[in-house]
């Protein structure tokens, strides 16, 4: 069975590597796998969209071993990564005496991962968590890599801690309910991978997008455990974000936030804006040198198969307003602009000093 394993031997501290598990129907694993670790009690967080479907296959395979299992649902969107929905779980988990013995599991997309990763994070100083990924957003990025946390109005990921989970169950079956425009979204995320790390990979999508688009399980299994593989990759080498490798997950992103935060959250997915991101940033690097048009070309197309977005909203806003929205951006160096930028398919740098000048032009 396709089994990654995510390291993070932690030198002096405790190991804290676990298995990510890709494959139709490994939710039927977790009740075994956490039999195995000696639990007997979840709190099981869930996005009340697939509360009834997968969250229900969850409680089944847990209680099968006779593991406690009481639910708590999330009312599903972006609008649930806040504080006060992480305090009304906490208080509910406290009502129900929940102690350091037991275990959240996370069912639903990368807002539930995040929220309830960051509810276990803080909960008792901290409980286990295990994710159960449902949306292609989260089993391909969000559930791997422990970042966690909620959003401020002042903005997304404010608040969070690094809390890794003890396992992943990536169940491919879980994706056949998930609305095409989200599954779409999920997909950016995959050819950003085939563009910072792995040139094989955006080439098999480059040839199977057809597949991919229709759910092939096979296809659908080959692209989530590859992207799984790279993300937890990553996540091994700079696990904190500390040596800039970590950073390469980043592109497409800088003009992404801004796009999301120009446009008011929600009104664009998170991948949409990736995508519109990553053709923004593949034009910056060719407007400096750094890459040909062929290669600005070879990623349109594919973003352009997978039926992605090239460009924002004409309606949307201007390119100075944007440039300021990056210029606040947390992962900007004082006042100049930092991006991370393809020097060919599969090989990203990370670039200081970006005058504002080349970002306008491509982004007017
Ligand atoms: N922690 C990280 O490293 C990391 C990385 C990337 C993104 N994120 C975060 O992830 C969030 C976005 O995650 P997302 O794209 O998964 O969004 P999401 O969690 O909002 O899920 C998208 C939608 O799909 C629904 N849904 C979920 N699973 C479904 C299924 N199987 N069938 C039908 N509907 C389903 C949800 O109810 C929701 O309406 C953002 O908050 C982002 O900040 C975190
Ligand atoms: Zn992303």
């Amino acid at each position: 069975m396709p089994r990654i394993r995510l390291h993070l031997p932690g030198g002096s501290g405790p190991d804290r590597s676990y298995d990510i598990l890709v494959r139709p129907g490994v939710i039927g694993e977790i009740g075994p796998t956490l039999a195995g670790y000696g639990v007997r009690r979840t709190v099981v967080l869930v996005d009340a969209a697939v509360e009834a479907t997968h969250g229900s296959a969850v409680l089944e395979s847990l209680r099968g071993k006779n593991i406690d299992a009481f639910t708590i649902a999330v009312p599903s969107g972006e609008g649930s990564k806040t504080v006060d929905e992480a305090a009304r779980i906490w208080e509910s988990m406290a009502h129900r005496a929940v102690d350091r013995q037991t275990h959240v599991v996370a069912v639903g997309g990368g807002v539930v991962g995040d929220l309830a990763g960051f509810v276990a994070a803080s909960f008792a100083r901290g409980l286990p968590v295990w994710q159960v990924p449902t949306t292609l957003m989260a089993q391909v990025d969000s559930s791997i890599g422990g970042k966690t946390g909620v959003n401020l109005a002042a903005g997304k990921n404010l608040v969070g801690a690094f809390w890794q989970p003890l396992g992943v169950f990536t169940d491919i079956d879980t994706l056949v309910t998930l609305p095409d425009r989200e599954f779409r979204s999920g997909l950016a995320e995959v050819v950003k991978y085939g563009m910072i790390l792995d040139g094989e990979l955006f080439s098999w999508l480059e040839g199977h997008a057809e597949s991919i688009l229709a759910r092939n399980a096979g296809a659908l299994t080959r692209v989530v455990e590859r992207s799984a593989a790279i993300k937890a990759g990553v996540v091994e080498k700079d696990e904190r974000e500390q040596n800039g490798l970590r950073a390469a997950l980043n592109y497409g992103h800088t003009f992404a936030h801004a796009f999301e935060t120009a446009s008011g959250y929600g009104a664009m997915l998170h991948g949409e804006a990736v995508s519109i991101g990553m053709h923004c940033a593949a034009r910056l690097a060719e407007s400096l040198g750094r890459i040909g048009p062929d290669v600005v070309d070879r990623q349109r197309r594919l973003l352009e198969a997978l039926r992605l977005p090239l460009a924002a909203p004409k309606s949307g806003s201007s390119p100075d307003s944007l440039i300021a929205i990056m210029l606040r951006d947390k992962k900007s160096v004082a006042g100049t602009l930092r991006f991370v930028l393809p020097s060919r398919i599969g090989r990203v740098d990370l670039v200081d000093g970006i005058d504002a000048a080349a970002v306008r032009h491509v982004l007017g």
